[in-house]
């Protein structure tokens, strides 16, 4: 499916200042965070008298929810309320936090009931660009708009004159405007590349619009909140430079083309706007089929200020991560296998032997080493590994289909491609897996606990590509 946009663009409603997140936006009660997870109403189309507002679920009543800023080392006291109809929880995707506090409904807690709350409690560890969640049902949940962004601040961050975070997402509307019930959970789905939607927002909105000045210097936070759908970001001819992936420091490197953007991933640009005062720029999302404009940059009729000088080399701090122990590390393969077209002669589901077709009528079509997992039933771990100790993950995508590998509680580094090292090791905590591509990562195993290794492809996860590791 390709996505369509009206191009009749509304200006007036969708117009933005700078900061199109505020910064530390709180709905404070007694120290406390409230993330009310509820159904909501959220302007996705255009805007136009016409256009009907979309039922969404939402925390704190917008898509995505209430934006979460902290400080690094800062307390983060928040309160899930469950004001929806089904069970729900909240995952800090890509914050290494203590394991009770992971939000995983099956493995880490217990779904948090209609009309019940739940308090999470942690100390942000690491500076950088992260997103949180829904983690029961994520496949529908998380579809329906239950995410929000959350960012940590560096203590010494890149001078910039715009920080700008963009939650690109896609969704499946009806003419009606709605999402509706039975768009969710197709076999299709499911044994394919995912939910597909055919309507792009960046924040929420249809065409988010950003004002700039000539010569600005601007940070862009960019996450990819989409069930399964892999964007190619194009800000094309601004030339942009890479510094985070997943909230980690990279290598600062020059982008040669588009970026490409996994469902769960997260890469931090540093752009110098040099087009003429009152000209534009356009960020552009591609994913099999013509671009389609997911933001603009509007110049106003100032000549530059002072430009920033010098360039972001080196701006972010590592974080405190111990150093791989290449020499000792615990090996450990999994083989990706399920799929359409795929080659996958049998699986295990719920320690039983079954055939493609049997699996299926458990809506189970993926399996990581012979076995389709199951959010109630996650009995058996991929590998036990005692604290501390170095793993590598040896991943072999033997399905049709691409796939984004997550997990949960630690980053890990891109170690090899093809059994070639990786050219650039980025440290991350979600990576995209080519058909037929073979890709080792290494991390060290130093948060107790268990941790779920899933496709973030939701569909996938949800057809059984999610395993857990327990770390003693
Ligand atoms: Cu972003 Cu297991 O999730
Ligand atoms: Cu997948």
């Amino acid at each position: 499916m390709t996505i369509t946009r009206r191009q009749f663009l509304q200006t007036a409603a969708l117009t933005t200042g700078g900061l199109l997140l505020p910064g530390v936006a709180r709905s404070d009660e007694g120290g406390w965070t409230r993330l009310r997870a509820a159904p909501a109403e959220a302007m996705l189309l255009d805007g136009k008298p016409d256009d009907p507002m979309t039922a969404v679920w939402a925390y704190e009543g917008t898509v995505p929810g209430l934006p979460l800023r902290f400080r690094k080392g800062e307390r983060a006291k928040i309160r899930l309320q469950n004001g929806l109809e089904q069970p729900t929880s909240i995952h800090w995707h890509g914050l290494r936090v203590p394991n009770a506090m992971d939000g995983v409904a099956g493995l880490t807690q217990a779904a948090v009931e209609p009309g019940d709350s739940f308090d999470y409690e942690f100390v942000v560890p690491d500076s950088g660009t992260y997103w949180y969640h829904s983690h029961n049902r994520s496949w529908e949940q998380v579809a329906r708009g239950l995410y929000g962004t959350l960012v940590v601040e560096e203590e010494n961050p890149p001078a910039v004159d715009h920080d700008l975070t963009l939650a690109i997402d896609d969704w499946r509307i009806a003419d009606d405007g709605q999402i509706h019930e039975d768009s969710f959970g197709s076999m299709m789905d499911l044994s394919h590349a995912g939910r597909m939607g055919n309507w792009l927002t960046v924040n929420g909105k249809s065409l988010a619009k950003f004002n700039v000045s000539a010569g600005d210097r601007l940070r862009l936070r960019l996450l990819n909140a989409a069930n399964a759908r892999i964007f190619d970001l194009d800000l094309s001819p601004a030339e942009s430079t890479l510094i985070a992936l997943d909230g980690q420091p990279v290598t600062p490197r020059r982008l040669d083309g588009p970026l490409k953007l996994a469902p769960g991933q997260r890469a931090d640009l540093i752009v110098d706007l040099t087009g003429e005062p009152g000209s534009r720029l356009v960020l552009n999302a591609v994913s099999g089929g013509d671009p389609v404009e997911a933001a603009v940059f509007e110049y106003d009729q100032t000549e530059g200020r002072d430009r920033i000088a010098g360039r972001p080399e080196g701006a972010l701090e590592a974080p405190q991560r111990p150093p791989l122990d290449h020499a000792n590390m615990v090996e450990q393969g999994l083989l990706m296998e399920g799929g359409a077209m795929g080659r996958m002669e049998s699986g295990r589901f719920q320690g039983q032997e079954m055939t493609p077709r049997e699996l299926m009528s458990f809506g189970k079509i993926w399996t990581f080493n012979g076995v389709a997992g199951d959010m109630s039933d996650m009995h058996d771990p991929l590998l036990r590994v005692e604290r501390g100790r170095s793993v590598a993950i040896d991943m072999f995508n033997d399905t049709r289909f691409p796939h984004a590998m997550h997990l949960h509680g630690h980053h890990f580094q891109v170690l090899e491609i093809d059994r070639e090292p990786a050219r650039h090791q980025d440290w991350m905590d979600t990576v995209l897996m080519f058909p037929g591509e073979r890709l080792k990562i290494g991390f060290v195993a130093d948060n107790p606990g268990k941790w779920l290794f899933h496709c973030h492809m939701l569909e996938h996860h949800a057809a059984g590509m999610g395993t857990w590791l327990e770390v003693g």
